[in-house]
């Protein structure tokens, strides 16, 4: 008999091209996992209305992320790529969860304190609601493990919460979320000024995206913060040096790195070399999945079928958790 794999839910909002640390920190742990686990991977365009209100450039935002996650390797076949809005059960068990949502805890998110901050004339009930749309997408598939970034975790608890609460009053229907990540730090990926990590809105010069061509990836890289260099041997390294370290230690050859790690210690570094070989290096691993991504974009009609090959795969799974959930709920008056 075949054993059931694990299922895994993640998604994406579509606000913005896919960047460094959106590979490194979700879409390279969605590849290796769809192998191994029964994936849903879903571009979540309806938690982008809570901040993008603005509809006019949605839908090319959508499929520049499904070119993405194409490119990137995900394989429709092996994992279920939908986008959110395509499943209208997630809309319903979003109501019923919300029942068993309280207002304090909603109120006591960080992200929600944080949105609020940022956009206090739009704070709207879709925002304060956020972890139960998420929790609604992840228990919609019944899933067990939910590969995010740090800033998520505390998303996946409250689903923890949300599916707890309806099993001990509706009866066993969902099982609890983990979060989960290959590494065991939360990867983040630094942004080239040296403050925080990348990002799809913040600071796009700091930003590698996935869809930057040759020339930019040059010239960001060539910007990116420096010093005059180390004045005694060994010195301890600066956060914005440790940084492009980093992102070498990502793209280009161990002894490549080594011999600049070297020449830090030496004091012998030239930054400027340092960069040149770190923007050559990420242009070998970028472009192609920039190429496949432009000749993706360019195919609708492969872009339709991807989508519509996922909807179809999503509802049907979800359809079978919404008929568990009505039945557990005694809201199937007609039988
Ligand atoms: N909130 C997530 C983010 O901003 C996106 C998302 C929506 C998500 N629904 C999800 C992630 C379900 C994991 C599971 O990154």
């Amino acid at each position: 008999m075949e054993t059931k794999k694990a299922v895994v839910l993640s998604g994406v909002r579509p606000t913005g091209d896919l960047h460094l640390g959106n590979y490194f920190g979700a879409i390279l742990n969605y590849v290796k996992m769809q192998n191994d686990y029964d994936c849903y991977f879903m571009v979540a365009d309806l938690h982008s209305l809570t901040t993008h209100p603005d509809t006019s450039g949605l839908k090319n935002h959508i499929q520049r992320v499904i070119a993405t996650f194409l490119a990137a390797g995900i394989d429709p076949e092996k994992a279920t790529l939908y986008c959110q809005s395509h499943l209208r059960t997630t809309g319903e068990l979003y109501l019923y969860l919300n029942m068993l949502a309280y207002k304090g805890e909603l109120e006591k998110t960080a992200t929600f304190k944080e949105k609020a901050r940022q956009q206090p004339d739009n704070v709207n009930a879709g925002l304060l609601t956020y972890p139960v749309l998420m929790a609604a997408d992840i228990l919609i598939h019944k899933a067990h493990f939910v590969p995010v970034g740090k800033d998520q975790e505390q998303h996946i608890e409250m689903a923890r919460n949300f599916a707890k609460r309806f099993n001990h009053r509706y009866g066993e229907v969902f099982p609890e979320p983990e979060a989960f990540n290959y590494s065991h730090d939360l990867l983040k990926i630094p942004s080239l000024d040296g403050s925080g990590k990348m990002s799809k809105s913040v600071n796009e010069n700091a930003t590698i995206y996935l869809s930057d061509n040759d020339d930019t990836i040059r010239k960001k890289i060539m910007k990116a913060k420096t010093d005059a260099g180390p004045q005694q041997p060994n010195s301890p390294m600066p956060d914005y040096v440790e940084n492009i370290f980093h992102l070498m230690e990502l793209v280009s050859e161990n002894s490549t790195v080594s011999q600049f790690r070297q020449s830090y210690n030496d004091c012998s570094i030239r930054y400027g070399d340092m960069k040149k070989q770190l923007a050559e290096d990420m242009i070998r691993f970028i472009s192609p999945i920039r190429k496949k991504m432009e000749d993706i974009l360019a195919d609708e009609v492969l872009l339709k079928k991807v989508m519509e090959h996922g909807a179809a795969k999503a509802n049907e799974h979800a359809d079978q958790t919404l008929a568990e959930v009505r039945k557990a709920m005694r809201l199937n008056y007609f039988i």
